[in-house]
């Protein structure tokens, strides 16, 4: 019997926009070039790159991942007036395929306290919009902002008219995570039934997961006739995230018997990107989190170990190696040469932009190889995710003393360039990382506040490299600061040094729902 055929589930990954709203998360154009190239790797359908109006800094970003990416289409946010859309069209001009992303909101709330507007001149100006939009492109999308809130009839108003003008894709997002998997899946069924021209466009989910139902919410709204899900690798994103692009995809790929539609995405590049995505951005991944936690895939119980010993299918739905956990055991140490790791990196799905680059990141190895005896690829992984080279250094740290005896506090010597030009400082504090954030703030004076300061070992063992975040807030801008060694105290210094240098060159980005971008 002929297997029933599969409708294609477009796959939008909006982690360097949409991702790159949560506190402190956002990346430098080189850093984003990286993450897009491995989606593209991965055979994202769609890369939302950015947000071309924000900021200089990301429509230049926009631009070159569009230079840089060759087999996704590439888009760029806009909200629905005529100056956004003209950065965002021309942001994506070098692209081989390049989309418009316009929205606007269209909920009673929104229109009433936020945009201040009636419905009838929010109708008119989406329609603009996406007229405007088709002068740079084809391929444009509209987003009804907030539309899981939005009144059913003005909805399917907006959405005919947008599609007559020109809209190929129709996006009804869950901007607040209000939704709820039956209601928001039969919003979608309700308004394709009742567009009259909704063939025409394909219709697709954006959820943030606010009550935890970003995943559930999106593949509900593929069983009532979505065809495109926008997501995030980790989850990432504004407030409690977006839908988690790893679980969506495994989840239409393992319960094929259940959903009518199949990705074109080649699964084993889901952990390594995973991981970019956590060492550029310094969030973590919560060992639990399903596909790519540490623990996704480990059994810990004695039952569940006899089991998966006996027939491996009587605990795992999926095989671990084919989302990208790694089965090669190879290890690298101080004797591997450039050609080794370099292989190695093209196993991993990394490579570089440039020689220079390349040089790099081995240079950081051999420092590594001199201390660890054993390189692991989630040690290259991070080693590239740290690579800070193309931010300006007003701070960089050179090296330190830590003084502890039990008893008394803790004492940091610490010497950092600032300008270049080598400074040192000591203090005390109620412990090591304490004494060596006050010393640096004795230099740097940032005023800043401490949000968050978390430490995760990147490997097992006492010998693993500890990957630290620091999230710093100055003037309501929020950075995370990364940081790797071997030593918690030098990787919490250099996290906390990033992080500084992150809010001394702005960078922090403007929020598309606000106002006044
Ligand atoms: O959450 C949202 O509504 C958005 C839109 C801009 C698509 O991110
Ligand atoms: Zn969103």
């Amino acid at each position: 019997m002929n297997k029933p055929k599969k409708d294609k589930l477009v796959i939008f990954d909006t982690t360097l926009r949409d991702g790159e709203q949560s506190p402190g998360a956002s990346m430098t154009k080189d850093e984003k070039v990286r993450i897009a190239k491995m989606l593209e790797k991965m055979r994202v359908d769609v890369i939302e790159a950015g947000f071309a109006i924000a900021s200089p800094g990301d429509f230049e970003a926009v631009k070159a991942v569009a230079e840089a990416v060759k087999d996704s289409t590439v888009c760029s946010l806009s909200r629905a007036v005529p100056a956004d859309i003209d950065r965002a069209g021309e942001s994506i001009k070098p692209a081989n395929s390049g989309r418009i992303h316009t929205f606007i909101a269209t909920s009673p709330i929104h229109m009433k306290y936020k945009l201040q507007m009636e419905p009838e001149a929010v109708l008119e100006q989406a329609v603009k919009a996406v007229k405007h939009a088709r002068q740079y492109t084809d391929n444009v999308e509209f987003s009804l902002e907030d539309g899981s809130r939005s009144d059913f009839e003005f909805m399917c108003r907006i959405i005919e008219a947008t599609i007559n003008a020109g809209a190929g894709t129709i996006n009804i997002p869950d901007t607040v995570g209000y939704g709820e998997p039956d209601e928001y899946g039969k919003m979608f069924a309700r308004v394709i039934a009742n567009v009259p021209n909704s063939d025409k466009a394909i219709f697709s989910t954006h959820c943030h997961n606010d009550l935890g139902l970003a995943v559930s919410n999106s593949l509900s709204a593929v069983m009532n006739g979505a065809r495109q899900i926008e997501s995030t690798i980790n989850g990432l994103g504004e407030r409690a995230g977006n839908a988690s692009l790893e679980e969506v995809v495994m989840a239409v790929r393992t319960r094929q018997d259940i959903y009518p539609v199949a990705t074109q995405i080649d699964a084993s590049h889901i952990v390594p990107t995973s991981r970019l995505v956590s060492s550029i951005t310094g969030f973590p991944v919560q060992p639990n989190k399903a596909i790519v936690g540490a623990n996704a895939f480990a059994h810990e119980s004695g039952i569940h170990q006899d089991g998966v010993l006996k027939h491996r299918e009587t605990y795992e739905i999926m095989r671990a190696e084919d989302v990208g956990w790694n089965t090669n055991k190879l290890v690298l140490g101080k004797h591997s040469g450039r050609a080794a790791v370099k292989s190695r990196y093209e196993e991993l799905g990394i490579s570089f932009e440039s020689q220079a680059q390349f040089n790099e990141v081995f240079s950081r190895f051999k420092g590594l190889a001199d201390k660890k005896h054993e390189i692991f690829d989630e040690d290259l992984q991070s080693l590239v995710g740290h690579d800070q080279s193309s931010i300006s250094h007003v701070y960089q740290f050179e090296n330190m003393e830590i003084l502890c005896k039990t008893g008394q506090p803790p004492q940091a010597n610490l010497h950092i360039r600032v300008q270049g030009e080598q400074q040192t400082v000591s203090a005390e504090g109620a412990g090591p990382v304490d004494a060596v954030f006050k010393a640096i703030e004795k230099i740097a004076n940032s005023g800043a506040d401490l949000k968050l300061y978390s430490v995760n070992a990147i490997t097992a063992g006492t010998e693993a490299q500890a990957d630290v975040t620091v999230r710093l807030e100055s003037s309501g801008n929020i950075v995370n600061g990364v940081g790797a060694d071997i030593d918690v105290i030098a990787a919490s210094a250099k996290a906390y040094i990033h992080a500084l240098n992150l809010l001394a060159t702005g960078k922090h980005k403007a929020h598309p729902q606000r106002e006044g971008v």
